[in-house]
């Protein structure tokens, strides 16, 4: 067995013959010509010619020799339902999806915008778009009307699939009317809305575009649907993602290159052997649940867990219950769920037979040592800490399993994983970083396989954004700090852009400010993200009114505040929504206008702010102190 150094060398100066091997994990329709087309950098085409599917490759395929293994267990602590399929049951679940939307005329390349709720009709949707070839667009269901109208705009879907409600800690919510608000926002026309009746909202089906799922399915009960053969580069999906400026960015990626990657990253990272279970605990609207709830557990013939609650409904036992349940071998989800809890009667825990897991793999956000040591105590597993992005599609840092097994370091995701070519650089020079020194986590051409292809329908943006921010240097940017030891072990310090990440979700403190600044009594405003214990990061707003006055009646400043959370919620969702407002009558600025979020940032978590550029006024550094209360 080649260590890790060996194994790792030769994915990055040999890639070609790497990835063609790897390519052997997944069945090909017709073989592909060339493994990588580097013809036209930063873009990159991977196993080019070579048809394929991703639906085939994660259902069909597996019918001759586990047509009977549980293919999807699903779980609803909301609605009490708990629910296996079998891959022949998933075959058959996904042709009738598949035969629905294309009685409903969607054709190959055509967008299907999905804004769905934790149910298996998620993944029936998401799997039929593979198959026809159309492109789906998965949106959190979370998210606001206008935030759903602006994708909607940004994808045209020919389709949207969504359903009469989610629900959340026993709180029922509405979608058709953030539907139909988004609808109305945007300026592109959806021709039709499938809607799943869950039955937990009052009946909405008299709107003319909306068509209910339950009659089409019945009519395309033993529908065959057979896999459209796409070239390895055709798109499969776009998922929206934050970035600096309020406007979303949608990722897109390939069918091959992220078919091959994900097989890949089941053994060398995460270790699932056919006949597993895995239970990734996150929403299909992210991105590790399209990796890994979906698209590598189903590739790989595992069982995928697909759970929709709370970790702490009915009670903190419930993971653990589900583990032993059904035999989960592997398990994932992100820092904020342990943190949670880590807060719960240990004896919940202890109750449970754990003995089937293997690993817990945690990402998404930074894994602070008290959560990583209670974790493994408590479990007496490994704990797998890997670093990526929506960008990247599957973990660019863990430790490696499967090759040489390197331990963990405390504070470290790991090394860099296949393919991907890693250097720490300098911020102002762009030259690379010495072991032990802060640089920005920058990756070069050509990506490897399953990272995104561009920015949907903007190549300019996807150049300008991540191969121009690092100077005299043609490399993609993390956008993340950095730092890597001797042995190669990198340590991740946090964003080097507007981006925070609160409970794992990831967000642009544009997106916030701008929802803030449309409410009429705003004249400017800062979001920061500042430490939070259990959510890892929370957002600060710091707020100047157009007329300061107006908060100084008894209740007056808790009513604006109100309001303004209410703004957020409706523009964005509740997940954006700050966790404090702080009222001040002007923000520190330089000469040139420029916001100090860093210093604000660093004052609302009490650290010095360090050197300061020239700041306009002073007094504006003061207020934040004050408005702090410190
Ligand atoms: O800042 C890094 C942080 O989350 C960002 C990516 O978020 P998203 O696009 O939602 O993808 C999440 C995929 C797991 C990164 O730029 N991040 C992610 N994982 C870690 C992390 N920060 C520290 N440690 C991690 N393991």
């Amino acid at each position: 067995m080649p260590t890790y150094r060996e194994a790792y060398r030769r994915s990055i100066d040999e890639p070609e013959a790497f990835w063609a091997e790897q390519a052997r994990r997944i069945h090909w329709q017709t073989p592909f010509e060339r493994v990588l087309d580097r013809s036209k950098p930063p873009f990159a085409r991977w196993f080019v010619g070579g048809k394929t599917n991703l639906c085939h490759n994660a259902v069909d395929r597996h019918l001759a020799s586990r047509a009977q293994q549980d293919a999807l267990v699903y779980v609803s602590t909301e609605t009490g339902i708990e629910r296996r399929y079998t891959y022949a049951e998933l075959h058959a679940e996904v042709n009738r999806m598949a035969a629905v939307m294309r009685s409903l005329h969607v054709k190959k390349g055509d967008r299907v915008l999905i804004y769905l709720p934790m149910i298996p009709e998620a993944l029936f949707a998401m799997l039929a778009c593979a198959r026809i070839g159309a492109i789906h667009s998965v949106v959190f269901g979370g998210f606001a009307a206008p935030n759903l109208a602006a994708r909607i705009d940004d994808a045209e879907p020919a389709l949207i699939v969504t359903a009469d409600a989610g629900a959340r800690a026993g709180k029922v919510i509405d979608y058709t009317p953030l539907v139909d608000e988004a609808l109305s926002r945007a300026e592109y026309k959806v021709p039709q809305v499938l809607l799943i009746d869950r039955q937990l909202a009052p009946e909405r089906l008299q709107a003319s575009y909306l068509v209910a799922y339950e009659p089409l399915r019945e009519q395309f009960f033993d529908a065959h649907v057979p896999c459209e053969w796409l070239e390895s580069n055709e798109p499969s999906y776009v998922l929206y993602t934050s970035g600096t400026t309020g406007r979303p960015k949608g990722v897109q990626r390939d069918v091959g290159g992220y078919a091959v990657a994900l097989a890949a990253s089941m053994e060398h990272i995460f270790q699932g052997a056919p006949g597993d279970t895995m239970f990734t605990a996150s929403d299909i609207g992210w991105v590790v649940g399209h990796s890994y709830i979906i698209y590598a557990p189903l590739i790989a013939g595992l069982t995928t867990v697909m759970y929709e609650g709370t970790p702490i409904r009915p009670d903190g036992g419930i993971w653990w219950r589900l583990v032993q349940q059904y035999k989960i071998n592997l398990m994932f989800t992100a820092p904020t769920a342990i943190r949670v809890l880590k807060k719960q009667d240990p004896a919940l825990m202890e109750k449970y037979d754990l003995s089937s897991l293997r690993t817990l793999f945690l990402a998404g956000e930074p894994l602070d040592e008290p959560t990583a040591h209670w974790i493994q105590s408590a479990l007496k597993k490994p704990v797998i800490d890997n670093y990526w992005q929506t960008e990247t599609g599957w973990p660019m840092i863990a430790i490696p399993r499967g090759i040489e097994e390197l331990p963990s370091k405390l504070g470290s995701p790991g090394v860099p994983s296949m393919g991907f070519n890693l250097t720490l650089r300098n911020e102002a020079t762009g030259d690379a970083c010495a072991p032990g020194e802060k640089g920005v986590v920058t990756l070069a051409y050509p990506l490897p396989p399953g990272c995104m292809q561009t920015v949907w329908r903007d190549d300019q943006r996807f150049v300008d954004t991540y191969w121009k921010s690092v100077p005299n240097q043609m490399v993609y940017s993390t956008f993340d700090w950095g730092v890597q030891d001797e042995d190669g072990y990198v340590s991740i310090l946090g964003r080097t852009d507007d981006v925070i990440n609160v409970a794992g979700h990831r967000l642009g403190t544009r997106e916030i400010e701008e929802a803030l600044s449309a409410h009429p009594a705003v004249a400017e405003v800062a979001v920061v993200g500042i430490a939070d214990s259990v959510k890892g990061q929370a957002a600060a707003a710091f707020v100047v009114l157009r007329d300061a006055d107006r908060i100084n009646a008894p209740g007056a400043r808790e009513g604006m505040e109100a309001e303004l959370c209410h703004a957020v919620d409706s523009q964005l969702g509740a997940i954006a929504r700050p966790a404090r407002v702080h009222f001040v009558t002007m923000l520190p600025k330089t000469r040139s206008g420029k916001l100090l979020r860093r210093a604000i940032a660093a004052l609302a978590e009490g650290r010095d702010p360090g050197e300061l550029p020239t700041i306009e006024d002073p007094g504006a550094l003061m207020q934040v102190r004050e408005a702090l209360g410190n």
